[in-house]
Formats: structure tokens, C-alpha cells, sequence
């Protein structure tokens, strides 16, 4: 069996969550593939190709906007049709507001390409767009509690691939949220934020045109004209914003934590990480 462990993972948490489960798996004995969905890191089509059965897929996405974020679920869309022997591990990290519908979604466009859940974990994790907050949400997390949660996964998983009748997921225990979390998931979406806000842009006297912003950005999605533009693929994932050298993109990180601090409080969502098999 063959496992292959896709990810995206702009500011680090995810990624740090799949370079766990990797060595989990490694230590195993076990065969693994770690894909970085980063544009610098990404030939997306040959990727997908690599999810040949029998195989287990970890896929793992930071929760924005209540949801996967779109570039892993157009991974998953493209990929090619699983078989009877084709498993998948969702996995997401979140800030602290709520894990949305981002697993129960994920789990489910999974099955629809014929891969079967064995389990799935929620991850909490710093929340990414509250690097100038003095206290961000789930500060610390993952710790060492969360990661040898995902160690516990792991095993598990691997004890369910040798069972002789293997029983999936059910993943309706992925449908947890309540009921006004639920509604406030289903009309939120990364798509309507962005539409709602007014795009990043760059303070022209600040900006040295170095290019950092360029460099860090996971998507590609800034060129330099000769400032910094950003265009319609940008996931704000803000990591342009958090590494200029000269802080000058426009952007009042005071409003936005406490805009994130008001939706944190008005979340039931347990703050846990929490593994599901
Ligand atoms: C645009 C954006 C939207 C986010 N939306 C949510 C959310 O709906 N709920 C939540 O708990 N955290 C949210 N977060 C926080 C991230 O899910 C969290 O910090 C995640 O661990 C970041 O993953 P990364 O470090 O791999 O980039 C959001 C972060 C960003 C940048």
C-alpha cells in the first residue's frame, strides 16, 4: 500500500501535520509520498496520477472561510477515479472560530471519486491571520498533546488497512457542527469575503519593489508592475502581507483580529483538536 500525503499549507501548520503523519508512516516502515500543493512545488495533473490504487491519501487543508480552501478541493475534483482499493485521510487545521463544514466536505467529494474515508482529524492550530493580535487564537497549537493525537491516527489507520473487513468511516460523525454553525457555514465562502473586501494593495512610498512579497506567496498569484499586484487567484492567505520587510501592504491587523476574536466568541465549536475513526 502506498501512501501519498497532499497538502497545502500557507503559513506552516498544515504542513507540519503532514510532515507528522509522514514520519509516523516512515517509522512504519511504511511507503509515502509527500506533496506540497504550493505553486512552487506543484505540477498538479502529473500529481494527481500518483494516487494509483492501492493507495491511502492523506489530504490536508487550513479551514478559511468555514472550508477547505479551493485549491485542495479542486485537487481532489481532478482527481482520476478511484478503485476498490483506493482509502483517503482528510485532515484539516483551524484557528479557533470553527472547523466549518471543511471535513465533512472534503470526506464527501472524496467518496464521490470512489475513495474510501478511513478517518479524518481537525487540527487546532495558531489562527494565520492573527500574527499582530498579542494573544492569537489557539496560540501554541498544535502542540505536542495535537501531534501525537495525529501519531494516534496514524496507528489506527494502519491497523484498519490490515484488517481483513475494513470499516470505513461513517462520515456523518463529520456533520458535528450546530445548527446556527451549520447555516453560518453554508452562506459563508472564501469567494464572498474576497468579493466583500476591498483588495490588498501596497503603500507606494513603502514599498522597496524586493520581491519577498512575490517569493512567499503559495499561489503565484503577485507580480510586480513595477509595485506588487495581486490577482484573482489569491487565497488571502495574507503571508505577503506578514513577510514585506517594509509592512507595506495596507492592512489594520488590530481590525481584522478583533473582526476573528467577535466570530471566535460566537462560535459553540469546542476548541480541541479531534481525530474521527
Ligand atoms: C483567509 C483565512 C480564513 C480563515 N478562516 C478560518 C475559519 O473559518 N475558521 C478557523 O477556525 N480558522 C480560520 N483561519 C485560520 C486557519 O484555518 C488556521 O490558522 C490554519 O491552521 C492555517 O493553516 P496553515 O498554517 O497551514 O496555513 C483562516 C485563516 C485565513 C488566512
Amino acid at each position: 500500500m502506498k501512501h501519498i500525503i497532499v497538502y497545502f499549507s500557507p503559513a506552516g501548520s498544515t504542513r507540519l501535520i503532514a510532515e507528522t503523519i509522514h514520519r509516523r508512516l516512515t517509522e512504519h516502515g511504511q511507503e509515502v509520498v509527500l506533496i506540497d500543493l504550493s505553486t512552487k512545488n506543484r505540477t498538479t495533473v502529473e500529481k494527481t496520477s500518483l494516487v494509483d490504487p492501492p493507495c491511502c491519501l492523506w489530504i490536508g487543508s487550513p479551514v478559511y472561510c468555514d472550508h477547505a480552501v479551493p485549491l485542495v478541493t479542486d485537487f481532489i475534483h481532478r482527481l482520476p477515479f478511484g478503485s476498490s482499493k483506493s482509502y483517503a485521510v482528510p485532515f484539516v487545521t483551524w484557528g479557533g472560530v470553527t472547523s466549518g463544514l471543511s471535513l465533512l466536505e472534503m470526506a464527501g467529494q472524496l467518496q464521490k471519486k470512489n475513495f474510501i474515508p478511513l478517518a479524518a482529524a481537525k487540527v487546532l492550530a495558531v489562527h494565520s491571520s492573527m500574527w499582530c493580535a498579542y494573544q492569537p487564537l489557539a496560540s501554541g497549537h498544535p502542540d505536542k498533546e495535537d501531534l501525537s493525537q495525529i501519531n494516534l491516527l496514524v496507528d489506527e489507520v494502519l491497523r484498519t488497512l490490515k484488517m481483513e473487513e475494513m470499516v470505513p468511516l461513517d462520515i456523518k460523525v463529520l456533520d458535528y457542527l450546530s445548527l446556527a454553525l451549520r447555516a453560518d457555514a453554508v452562506s459563508k465562502s472564501l469567494k464572498a469575503v474576497k468579493a466583500a473586501m476591498p483588495p490588498l494593495a501596497v503603500n507606494e512610498q513603502r514599498c522597496l519593489q524586493c520581491g519577498e512579497c512575490a517569493e512567499i506567496c503559495p499561489v503565484a498569484a503577485i507580480t510586480l508592475s513595477p509595485f506588487p499586484i495581486l490577482a484573482d487567484n489569491c487565497v488571502l492567505c495574507l503571508q505577503c502581507v506578514r513577510s514585506c520587510p517594509q509592512e507595506a501592504f495596507i492592512f489594520n491587523g488590530d481590525t481584522v483580529a478583533t473582526r476573528i476574536a467577535a466570530m471566535a466568541d460566537h462560535s459553540d465549536e469546542e476548541k480541541v483538536t479531534k481525530i474521527f475513526f
